[in-house]
């Protein structure tokens, strides 16, 4: 397939899926189906992805999907907020499939642009900084450097296009949605952002688009992460906050072909990390491990505010 002829390779999809979701290439028809959609005074909800969608971003479409009378879902992979070439060039693209699944939701509208679209001055030309306060300056802050700014980026300019009353995001990603709390609150954005739990495979493992870059080895002992954050849940309750960290870390990095690269255990709101349970009121534990080559995230909540 040509990726130059948007157009269509558009059509040819929308024939071959015979749906009466919109697919569109371009922000000048996004912005123009927002706007007759807000002329009209519908309520939108959005949901922006990466595509290679699964039940984890199909329960946030669902959501949008009750709670508003007109759904919009991006699908684009962001370029600008890969720090590694090589994670941009593997991760996974299931156009088709994609589209199929969401007109299958009741979605009307996919925003699918082509990287030249969004960024048209080409990849190195750096966009804005923006202003994303302490919750951006830990774990993925530090381990993913520029990913939030990527993120910041690309969230910013969907919402200015779509601007929707709602905006949904999973809570796998625990640490992005507060990021993006904090880029609304700077850039005086007014988008309500809807959390939403997350979606794990009978066996536990966090479903992601990169589960299914696992070997079938790794896909294997990949929900031993899961377990662990679970069985520290309850170790917690008679442990150190340091204890229960140091478990979770030996626990998996002893799995052959795992490698923990951080785990930290933090205030909820803040994401600053805690060293003792009375600290705050609300305490997650988020985790990214290494499985092979694929890099997987997750978390676990240890005190939740009554
Ligand atoms: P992506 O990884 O495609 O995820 C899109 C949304 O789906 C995010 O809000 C993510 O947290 C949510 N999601 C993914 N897996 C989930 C699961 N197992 N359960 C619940 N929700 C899940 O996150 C991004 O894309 C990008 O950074 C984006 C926000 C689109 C900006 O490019």
């Amino acid at each position: 397939m040509q990726r130059n002829s948007g157009k269509t390779i558009t059509e040819l999809i929308k024939s071959r899926i015979n749906l009466t979701m919109e697919i569109i290439r371009t922000i000048h028809d996004m912005t123009e189906f927002s706007s007759r959609q807000r002329g009209r005074g519908a309520v939108m909800g959005f949901v922006p992805t990466m595509g290679a969608l699964h039940e984890g971003h199909l329960s946030l479409v669902r959501k949008s999907v009750k709670e508003n009378q007109v759904t919009i879902v991006s699908v684009f992979v962001n370029p600008v907020q890969f720090n590694n070439p090589d994670d941009f060039k593997m991760y996974p693209r299931t156009e088709e499939e994609d589209f199929r699944k969401l007109a299958a939701e009741g979605v009307d509208a996919v925003f699918a642009p082509m990287a030249e679209e969004i960024y048209p001055d080409g990849l190195d030309k750096p966009g804005k900084t923006y202003e994303l306060g302490k919750a951006a300056e830990v774990m993925e802050g530090i381990h993913r450097p520029g990913h939030f700014q990527g993120v910041a980026r690309i969230v910013d300019l969907l919402f200015r296009i779509v601007r929707p009353k709602r905006a949904y995001f999973g809570e796998k990603d625990f640490q992005q949605i507060a990021v993006i709390r904090n880029m609304i609150k700077n850039e005086g954005i007014d988008v309500e952002i809807v959390a939403c739990p997350i979606k794990r495979a009978d066996d536990g493992l966090a479903l992601s688009s990169r589960n299914s870059l696992l070997t079938p080895e790794m896909r294997k002992v990949a929900p031993e992460i899961h377990a662990t954050l679970k069985y520290s849940v309850d170790y917690s309750k008679e442990h150190s906050v340091k204890a229960t960290h140091d478990t979770v870390v030996e626990h998996l990095d002893a799995i052959p072909g795992m490698r923990v690269e951080y785990f930290e255990i933090v205030d909820a709101r803040t994401l600053a990390p805690i060293e003792e349970w009375e600290e705050s009121p609300w305490i997650v534990g988020c985790i990214t491990v290494y499985c092979g080559d694929v890099r997987l995230i997750d978390n676990i909540t240890y005190r939740l505010p009554n």
